[in-house]
Order: C-alpha cells, then structure tokens, then sequence
C-alpha cells in the first residue's frame, strides 16, 4: 500500500511537472505572438503620439531657426565693429541686415486666354500688353517658350524685370541715379564715384544711436522728420539706423558678410557695391536691424502710414525671386509721396512697378 501511494504521488507529481512545462511552453508562445503582432501593427498603424512627437517640419523649422540665431548673434556681434571710412568724415555704425527663410514664388497661375504658346499656333502678341518694349520681345519669346504656363502680360512683367536673367548679370547703370524715381537692384548698379547731389545731415533725435551723425538726401530726410513727428504724436517711435552709404562702405560691408557667412547668404541681405539704394540716399533702415521689427507697434505703424510720406517697404515678405533680397521689414525707400502711394496700391515690389510704369520711359 505504501509502496504505491508512493508511485501515485511520483505519477502525480511527473504529471503536473508536465502540465507545468506545456504551461510555460504555450505561455512563452502565446507572449511571443502578442509582441510579433503588436509589432507589425504598430509598424502598420503608428501611434498619434509618434506622429506629433517629431513632425519632420517642426524639426526642420527648430534647426533653421536655431541655425539662423547662431547667424544673426554673431553677425550682429560683428556688425558694431564697421565703422564707415567715408572721406567726409562722417561716422556711421553699421548693423547686420537680418535673414529670414522661405521666399514664395512670384508666378501666377495662368488665368485667362492669352496663355503663351509659342510651339503651337497661337504665338502671343507681346505688343499688345500695354508696358511691353518692342526691343525686349527676343527676350519675352524665349522666356515665354521656358514658361509656357505665363501669360504675355506676365511674362513681359517678369522681363521688364530682368528676371528672365540671373541676378547680378547683364549690369547697367542706374539711370538717372539722382532721380527719387531711381531703380537701384541687382540689375542697375550705380558707380563707384556716384555722390546724390542733395546730402543733409540728419538731426539729433532722428537716429537711434547717440553720438552718430547719418546723411540723407534733402528730401528724403524733411519727409522722414515729418513721419517721425506724426508717429511720435501716436505714442510711437520711428528713428533711423542706417542711412547714406558710400560705395566703399558698401564694399566693406558686403565684403564682412561674405567672410563672415559666405557669398550666397550675403547676397541675400546685402548688396554688392554700386548697388545698395543706401548709396542713393534715399533709403534707410529704421529701429532695429531684425526681423523681430515686423512684431513692433512702429512696424505696425509704418506699414499703415509710411506711403503718405513718400516710404515703402523695399523688401517684402515672400517676394525674394524678384527683389533678390530676404524680408527687410526695417527697409524703407523714400519715392515722394505720389509715387510711394501708386507703388502702394499697385501691391507690386518697386522693381516690378518700375518695369510696368516707368522703363517705358527710358527704353525703346
Ligand atoms: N540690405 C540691403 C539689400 C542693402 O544692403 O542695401
Ligand atoms: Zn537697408
């Protein structure tokens, strides 16, 4: 008897030992099908979470901007250490023209009839586009023939532009550089010994830094004394911190970007010598040399009542494929009050305006 309750409990006990294996054996399996699943699923559907985590334009964007801080610290940094060696002895201190990333396209979708198609038949009439140039009209077939999806009106617009070319080539004087109607760009450059005929200093109180003298043209700096006044009767400071430039100042400068960030940054925000429209007198930043400024009530202010005394913004957000310079929201150029308020209700940049309004008068 005792011998086989003896032989009972080791049956018992090899049983369950038994059971006890295929338990864990189908445990194991059964867990490792959860994860083999689990896996594949999240492969399949990944969760909310990873998606909002690390967007890949949030990433991006958070490197661009930290890049461009890095920038603009040490360019600013930099920056206070030109000093202008213009032979008149004035003194001015230079900041660093800002950056800012993304430049919108320029071209319009095509929306009417006169769509271009110079394969096919209907070979548009550049001539009856009312700012069209009759020596320009190699140049609209051959941009209109790369960009069939314009319309004539568009591309004559681009072309009178000069932007069936890269920038900075085909240069040619500025005309009429003492003119405020003057066009100073990456196309039309003024020489090395142009001097505006009508330089005045600025007063004190109109600059933001003590101790520093700027030179402006005449009329540009009575309007902006104007502007300054009626903004100060608001509550609202506008004063100026760069003004007129010498080329050789320009030179330095341009020179000091492009050493400092290399040549293709450079040119985004500065301008060769010869052709900054600091160098016409008629243009100035104003407060702060950062793209900050746009968030400002003075930016605000400016960009509700600077046309009425002959200011526009020179260089608009979005419009760098046809000014050729970043966003400046701190640039302004003096046109006369006139020309400021149709450049203003035309939405078009100077040099576009330019091209449709005044070239005609020069060319052909
Ligand atoms: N920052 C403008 C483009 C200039 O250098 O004149
Ligand atoms: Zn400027």
């Amino acid at each position: 008897m005792r011998v086989n309750s003896r032989k009972d409990k080791i049956r018992k006990f090899m049983r369950s030992k038994y059971l006890m294996r295929r338990l864990i054996i189908i445990g194991v399996g059964l867990i490792l099908i959860y994860i083999l699943i689990s896996g594949l699923l999240k492969g399949l559907f990944p969760s909310k979470d990873s998606n909002t985590k690390y967007p890949l334009g949030e990433t991006e964007a958070s490197e661009i901007n930290s890049q461009e801080s890095t920038d603009q610290s040490e360019i600013n940094s930099e920056s206070t250490e030109i000093t202008n060696d213009q032979s008149d002895g004035q003194l001015t201190t230079e900041t660093q023209e800002s950056t800012s990333i993304g430049s919108e396209t320029q071209e319009q979708p095509n929306t009417n009839e006169t769509k271009s198609d110079t394969q096919g038949e209907n070979i548009m009439s550049f001539n009856s586009v009312a700012y069209s140039l009759s020596s320009y009209d190699a140049r609209y077939t051959a941009y209109s023939k790369a960009h069939p999806e314009l319309t004539a009106e568009q591309v004559v617009l681009r072309v009178n532009t000069n932007l069936d070319q890269e920038f900075y080539t085909n240069i040619t004087e500025a005309i009429d550089p003492n003119s405020i109607e003057v066009l100073c760009n990456k196309f039309y450059q003024l020489s090395s010994s142009f001097e505006p005929s009508e330089l005045v200093s600025v007063k004190d109180g109109y600059y933001v830094q003590d101790g520093k003298s700027y030179l402006l043209s005449q009329s540009a700096l009575s309007a902006f004394i104007e502007m300054s006044d009626a903004a100060k009767k608001e509550g609202v400071s506008i004063k100026i911190i760069s003004a007129y430039r010498t080329y050789s100042y320009q030179e330095n400068l341009y020179n000091k970007y492009t050493a400092n960030n290399g040549k293709a940054a450079a040119d985004r925000f500065s301008a060769r010598p010869g052709h900054s429209e600091h160098e016409t007198g008629f243009a100035i930043d104003i407060n702060d040399v950062a793209q900050a400024f746009e968030n400002t009530e003075a930016f605000q202010w400016l960009s509700k009542n600077s046309y009425k005394y002959g200011y526009i913004l020179r260089y608009p957000k979005g419009k760098e494929d046809t000014t050729g310079y970043m966003y400046e929201p701190w640039h302004y150029r003096y046109l006369g009050a006139d020309l400021a308020t149709k450049v203003q209700e035309s939405d078009l940049t100077y040099d576009e305006y330019y091209a449709k309004y005044l070239l005609k008068d020069h060319v052909d």
